[in-house]
């Protein structure tokens, strides 16, 4: 994989395109799949290195996983108590969303185990899982009092708790009711806002007991997982890069096939919406428990929004491709909210500033989120990806609207939740 891009601008994104499947729902699958009884075959699922970690740990605790043509994968599951245990350390990579549910998962199992991750993830806190699920009995130790990783974690029985969680994550949630499977009672988590939900419907897919209300969830133990199919959509996530990027460039008419719809992760839609941006959604449908459209988008001038509350989990990995679209907007944009930003694989607050910055763009960073005056023309120039994918990915849609050639470095990581970014890329837009 090259480690540098070189975008040309211009070029406008016409006809039809399809992003990878969801990298969340991707990973509840194999991870249910796993914890079921019986085969669960998922089809579309997202062959990023995230992803290819949470597969790796499963096939390390005894899991037979068969690829098949025609982008099957064939799970045999194990059922909730047939994992064995990891002869080595599981290596996460980059994916946070592993190391967290995995610490949810392995927490109640008869057996030891231990969490790594890459330089990024090695840095990410944890003791927003760590703290909870000791609470619920787990014997879980890591670097700085259990808030870096690489995590040991030797299981125990557990019970269940009730959680209020401090911020809106779906991670923090998603681990709890791994852990509260195997928990004596029921587990509740409360959270500030409503975070992503595909762990809930996952749930529900494979049979669990899981009753959402409003503020949050609980989990009732003791059913069995039966292994299902699942058909992941497409990556909201990743449709993002191309929706921004059909919006700014003049002349744009896009429409991207398969994509998820959630209204927990749809956020990108009303705020790009709320911008001016002309989306559709064309036949909305249901996927194995999940909402699914195909996303109309057309060229666009757009205006600056205001952004906060509940509004900031809806999006959260959007804001770097939010930042781009509003250096290309009329006005004033302001993220508030939205800290957590600063705890992602980078802090995407601190690296998006600094590389709209290198090319002109009127940004200032805040505490807790970002204000773009938009209007100022982007220079050619060098960026970085700095090792986090999303960034790589929204320096590749602001380079579509700068005077001339950006190059940006650092552009491996793309392969974390995008694999075949840069070809796609390239391939939709008429250059
Ligand atoms: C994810 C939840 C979000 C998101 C991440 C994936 C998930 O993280 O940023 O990319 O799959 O549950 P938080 O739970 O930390 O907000």
């Amino acid at each position: 994989m090259r480690d540098l891009q070189v975008i040309r601008p211009g070029g406008r994104l016409r006809g039809e395109i399809q992003v990878p499947g969801d990298k969340s729902i991707s990973h509840r699958a194999v991870m249910l799949g796993a914890l079921g009884k019986g085969e669960t075959v998922i089809r579309g699922l997202l062959r990023g290195e995230d992803n290819l970690a949470t597969l790796e740990a499963f096939r390390g605790m005894g899991v037979e996983v068969l690829d098949e043509p025609g982008d099957v994968l064939r799970i045999r599951g194990r059922g909730l108590n047939g994992l064995q245990e990891p002869q080595d350390v599981i290596d996460c990579g980059n994916s946070g969303t592993t190391m967290r549910l995995m610490t949810g998962l392995l927490a109640g199992q008869r057996f030891f185990s231990v969490l790594t991750g890459d330089r990024f993830l090695r840095k990410r806190p944890m003791k927003r899982v760590v703290v909870p699920l000791t609470g619920m009995g787990a014997r879980i130790l890591g670097r700085a009092g259990g808030e870096f990783a690489p995590l040991a974690l030797k299981g125990s029985p557990l019970t269940g708790i009730t959680h209020q969680s401090a911020v809106a994550s779906a991670q923090v949630k998603s681990a709890l009711m791994l852990a509260g499977l195997y928990a004596d009672g029921p587990t509740t988590i409360r959270e500030p806002h409503v975070s992503r939900d595909h762990s809930e419907r996952m749930l529900r897919w494979f049979g669990a007991d899981v009753r959402p209300f409003d503020g949050g969830v609980t989990l009732y133990p003791g059913r069995a997982l039966q292994g299902r199919e699942v058909t992941v959509p497409g990556d909201i996530s990743s449709a993002a890069f191309f929706m921004v990027a059909a919006l700014i460039v003049p002349g744009s008419e896009l429409i991207i096939r398969q994509v998820g719809v959630n209204p927990t992760r749809s956020g990108i839609i009303d705020i790009l919406r709320a911008m001016g941006g002309q989306i559709e959604l064309l036949d909305q449908r249901d996927c194995s428990g999940e909402p699914v459209a195909d996303i109309l988008v057309r060229a666009s001038d757009l205006k600056g929004v205001e952004i906060g509350g509940a509004l900031v989990p809806r999006a959260i990995d959007e804001f770097p491709v939010i930042s781009v679209a509003a250096c290309f907007a009329e006005g004033r944009t302001v993220i508030r909210d939205a800290r957590e930003l600063r705890v992602k694989e980078t802090d995407r607050i601190a690296s998006m500033c600094s590389q709209l910055e290198a090319l002109g763009a009127q940004v200032e960073a805040r505490d807790d989120g970002m204000v773009i005056d938009g209007g100022s023309e982007l220079g050619a120039g060098q960026v970085s990806a700095l090792g986090d994918h999303r960034i790589g990915m929204s320096m590749a849609v602001a380079a579509l609207r700068a005077r001339g050639s950006v190059t940006i470095s650092e552009t491996a990581c793309t392969a974390t939740s995008f694999p075949g970014f840069w070809e796609l890329f390239d391939a939709s837009r008429e250059v």
